[in-house]
């Protein structure tokens, strides 16, 4: 499958309705997602980014339907990542000499990954490539997400090719963001932004003033994953500009680990608290061991505060509840409150162990936590209802 998204400009890239991991496993895709490559036909021909090296056959051979591979006179890298670089061995193999325009780190990148030393240009932020009536202008997007991203803007068809940024893992043949469910689209693009560009927001909001500041008009984003921005584009780049200032929605999110149901009940106690004082916030409740981390990741990106809970189990806390601990210290989120709970039956050391991985991800604890001894009877569950309040009261 290819389409034409102007005149000039053809999607040329893989849509992967199977993937159900990213990353390792690091990254969960529900709804697949796809690697997204754009042909450019002007005098000159540019194809930007490839796809991920398992569609690289299958990619080159339907590149070739497309055009004759000789006739590529660039190719512009904008991200060293395998998921948009994993073809470009194979595609070199046909080419050997078309040179690859790319950051410096871009070029140290791809040769760490491919050891090979292609015909590799590197650009920085203004650099131009005349391509016939349409000039590109390279932008260097350092960090966002790894040191060698870079962005590229097409004048004329006023189309911003923004790799990863703006992206969302999501397949669809619909290809475009005003024929998608509106709701889908949200959920994978804020899913995108809390897992991996949190820990970017700062920069993320640089960027984006920096090339606001040029005034470029736009009428599409292509991204590198998911559907192509062109009913109002500049949407996303709003909500990335929210996104990044310590987002936070009305929302408490309370993620626990629960052996025998003890910490689970008293999970549910702090709930009822909390709305007993605030019946207008959203008090979402997941057991770490059976949801997906990355979706509990995304509510607590959206949560003004958040409580962990967990069982004590060898002096220390159950595994779910700790890896969500440990991806929150990494991705740092900013401006939230919280607080620790948990049940246990004879040393009791969860909650002490929680609350030092709360001051490790630079949370603001504004309460001491609370344990209650095996399954909480009437007035443990009391005393859970109380600090739910308390809790409440203090944000
Ligand atoms: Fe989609 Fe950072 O690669």
């Amino acid at each position: 499958m290819s389409f034409k998204m102007t005149d000039k400009v053809t999607w040329v890239g893989k849509i992967d309705w199977e993937l159900r991991t990213f990353h390792g496993d690091e990254y969960s895709t529900h709804r697949g997602s796809s690697y997204n490559s754009y042909l450019i036909r002007d005098k000159k021909t540019v194809l930007i980014d490839t796809v991920w090296e398992p569609f690289a056959e299958e990619y080159v051979e339907k590149l070739k339907k497309e055009i004759d591979l000789n006739e590529i006179d660039y190719i512009i890298a904008q991200h060293s990542e395998i998921d948009h670089s994993g073809a470009l061995p194979l595609l070199m193999k046909e080419i050997p000499n078309t040179p690859i325009y790319c950051t410096s780190n871009g070029a140290k990148i791809l040769k760490g990954h491919f050891h090979e030393d292609w015909n590799f240009v590197e650009v920085k932020t203004g650099d131009t490539l005349d391509i016939g009536e349409s000039t590109l202008t390279f932008v260097e997007a350092r960090m966002l997400h790894w040191p060698d991203s870079m962005m590229t803007y097409m004048s004329g068809e006023n189309i911003l090719f923004s790799n990863d940024a703006f992206g969302q893992h999501y397949a669809s043949d619909l290809m475009y963001n005003d024929l998608v469910d509106q709701g889908e689209l949200y959920q994978e693009a804020v899913k995108y932004y809390a897992n991996i560009l949190t820990p970017f927001s700062v920069l993320v909001t640089n960027k984006i003033k920096e090339v606001l500041g040029f005034n470029l008009p736009l009428n599409m984003i292509a991204t590198s994953h998911g559907i192509i921005w062109r009913d109002n584009p500049a949407q996303i780049v709003e909500k990335y500009l929210e996104w990044a200032d310590a987002y936070q929605e009305n929302q408490i999110t309370i993620v626990y680990d629960t052996m025998w149901n003890g910490t689970k009940r008293m999970a549910e106690a702090i709930s009822e608290g909390i709305k007993s004082v605030n019946k207008d916030v959203t008090v979402k409740l997941y057991n770490a061991a059976n949801s997906d981390k990355n979706d509990v990741i995304t509510e607590l990106f959206k949560s003004k505060a958040i409580l962990f809970g967990s069982s004590t189990v060898n002096k220390s806390i159950m595994h779910a509840t700790a890896g969500i601990l440990e991806m929150i210290k990494g991705i740092g989120f900013k401006n939230k409150k919280s607080a620790a709970f948990g049940s246990y039956g004879w040393s009791g050391e969860s909650v002490a162990v929680i609350e030092q991985k709360l001051k490790d991800a630079k949370l603001e604890i504004v309460q001491e936590g609370i344990k209650e001894l095996w399954n909480p009877d009437a007035e443990a569950t009391s005393r859970c209802i109380e600090f739910g309040k308390n809790f409440a009261e203090k944000l």
